[in-house]
């Protein structure tokens, strides 16, 4: 059997799978499972500060006739926010104590600057072994500059590792107009890795409402193309571990992140697509193709065909098909 061992979130993993944050984790049993089925780590599911407000928002209206009531507001708003910090120390301690052996990351979305310190305090002391930041920034406001984004982002992140001693990871999303540059500067800030990329919610038009309508909630085997890419571009250009995330639904496609130069990959639609089985699947399928290879840990394969590996790296960057429309010859009906 080969060396499926691996460093990740600073952590040592049994195997590169990781299962991405979700509600596929959501209680000790959904955790046993996957720990059982080979899972190297699970990231569990973000607390969204959004919906915390939410609910505040809502009490709030319920409330707001009687301002008397608004001691009673900011006690609510601590409630909450403890209530759902109180789920993760259940869940962790839950696992702990069932004796299940594999790493869990807390993870927060926050959306105002000063709630991100608060919470990654609070998950860090939950028990969790590192925090993953699921930052993102869709850049869609009008009046908001690309510096400001960067901003925002680097603050975030060094206001959290201010905060915590437990390594700490960034799941980003690849809207940048500077992404490389922008994925090497933020691993050389403290933080133990970054995951390229995060998987947005997806918004269709529905041609007989005319109405948006949600759209495609799980990845296609396909998306992988871009995390390779990116994956493939910084590896060996960056100071701390990458993990690569969306369209991973099968022990090929793994390896060739981890080829790309991920040390870990994350998996989520392809679980909830096909089950439990799929990280199984994922793992032996990894250990018998480095067994075949003659290779004997996941580790010698890391970034072999990453653009500081590779004899022609520009492939990585390729972005005109010049060539290959010329040569590119279908007949269509
Ligand atoms: C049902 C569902 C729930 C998710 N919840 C979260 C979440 O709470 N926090 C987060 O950072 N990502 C969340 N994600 C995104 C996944 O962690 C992952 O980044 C994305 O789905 C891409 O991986 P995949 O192609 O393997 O699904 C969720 C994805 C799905 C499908």
């Amino acid at each position: 059997m080969a060396n499926l061992t691996t460093r990740f979130f600073g952590l040592e993993l049994k195997t590169p799978v990781i299962i991405g944050s979700s509600g596929l984790s959501n209680s000790v049993e959904k955790i046993r499972l996957l720990a059982q089925s080979g899972a190297g780590a699970i990231v569990l599911k973000s607390v969204f500060e959004e919906e915390i407000v939410n609910e505040y928002k809502t009490e709030f209206q319920k409330q707001s006739d009687d301002q008397s009531n608004l001691e009673f507001l900011d006690y609510f708003d601590y409630e909450i926010k403890n209530d759902r910090v109180k789920n993760y120390l259940d869940l962790i301690q839950g696992v702990k104590k069932a004796g299940i052996n594999i790493p869990l990351i807390a993870s927060i979305n926050c959306a105002s600057g000063n709630e991100w310190a608060f919470f990654a305090k609070r998950l860090a002391e939950s028990g969790a072994d590192a925090l993953e930041l699921n930052l993102f920034l869709l850049p869609s406001d009008l009046n908001r500059s690309a510096e400001q984004v960067h901003n925002y982002y680097i603050t975030t992140i060094n206001k959290v590792l201010d905060t915590v001693s437990v390594p700490v990871t960034v799941k980003l999303s690849p809207y940048f107009a500077d992404l490389a540059r922008f994925i090497k500067e933020l691993s050389e800030t403290r933080l133990a890795g970054i995951t390229l990329f995060n998987r947005f919610y997806n918004v269709d038009i529905d041609l007989d409402t005319r109405q948006i309508v949600p759209a495609n909630v799980l990845s296609h085997p396909t998306e992988y193309l871009q995390p390779l890419r990116w994956v493939g571009i910084v590896s060996g250009h960056v100071s701390c571990d990458i993990a690569a995330s969306t369209g991973i639904h099968d022990y090929q496609t793994a390896l060739k992140m981890i080829m790309a130069g991920a040390s870990a990959v994350q998996v989520v639609s392809g679980v909830y697509k096909h089950g439990y089985d799929v990280v199984k699947h994922m793992v032996h399928g990894m250990d018998k193709w480095l067994d075949q290879n003659g290779i004997a840990s996941v580790s010698e394969l890391i970034g072999c065909a990453g653009s500081a590996k590779v004899k022609n790296p520009a492939m990585y960057e390729r972005v005109q098909f010049m060539k290959y429309f010329g040569e590119f010859d279908q007949s269509v009906d």
